[in-house]
């Protein structure tokens, strides 16, 4: 099964992602935590991206399709992936098609503006495990420190406010408008996803199953 996880910055993707995975058992590729890892090692790509993501920009096209073309020829992904972060442009939509990169379901997790930015700027990701948490809504068990390892858990770096209100404008610039992309193709489930975590879950399973 391949599945491309599509919806704004916050709308849960990481969150459903590991529920997903574990289920199909299929990869989870996300190209955010790939360039986050990059930069973390200082590797000539996460210089690269640090300049965009730290603005909350798109990393450009050429970077991101390499990556991915070359992530999914592992041997890992024979059996299924599920995308987390991309396609994010028709340009990388148009690339995977003409590299034969296929995509059997499409789930767009949908979240109103006004609810993703407290969802991005609430959110603490462990800086040894990256499990993620919620000061609100999925709150560690001692402040600070992770629930998994013990690691400290702290802001991702493009979770200020300002920069999670830029990158939900060029999520509505750039990425919305592969929600008409696939829907041409007729491949999509829309999920709203505003409920508490579980539902939403419940609901992708039944999309996919
Ligand atoms: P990326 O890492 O992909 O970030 P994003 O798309 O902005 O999405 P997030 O990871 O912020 O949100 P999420 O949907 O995963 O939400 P989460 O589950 O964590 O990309 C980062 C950057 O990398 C980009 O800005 C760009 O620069 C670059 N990049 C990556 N891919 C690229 C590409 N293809 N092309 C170009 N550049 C690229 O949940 C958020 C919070 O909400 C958590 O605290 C969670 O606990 C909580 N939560 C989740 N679900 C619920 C719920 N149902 N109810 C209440 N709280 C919830
Ligand atoms: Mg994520
Ligand atoms: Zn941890």
């Amino acid at each position: 099964m391949k599945v491309v996880l599509l919806g704004p910055p916050g709308a849960g993707k990481g969150t459903q992602a590991t529920g997903i995975v574990e289920r199909y058992n299929i990869v989870h590729i996300s190209t955010g935590d790939i360039f986050r890892k990059n930069v973390k090692e200082g590797t000539p790509l996460g210089k690269q991206a640090k300049a965009y993501m730290d603005k909350g920009e798109l990393v450009p096209d050429e970077l991101v399709i390499a990556l991915v073309q070359d992530r999914l020829q592992q041997d890992d992904c024979k059996n299924g992936y599920l995308l987390d972060g991309f396609p994010r442009t028709t340009f990388q939509a148009e690339a995977m098609e003409k590299l034969g990169l296929a995509v059997d379901k499409v789930v767009d997790i949908q979240v109103a503006d006004e609810i993703l930015i407290g969802r991005a700027t609430g959110r603490r990701v462990c800086k040894k495990c990256g499990s993620t948490y919620h000061a609100t809504f999925r709150p560690t068990k001692v402040e600070g420190v992770c629930d998994e390892c013990g690691g400290e858990v702290v802001l991702r770096a493009d979770d200020e406010e300002a920069t999670v209100t830029n990158r939900i404008a060029v999520y509505h610039k750039e990425t919305a408008p592969l929600v008409d992309f696939y829907e041409k193709k007729g491949n999509i489930v829309h999920i709203n996803g505003e409920e508490d975590a579980a539902v939403v879950q419940e609901k992708i399973f039944a999309a996919l199953d």
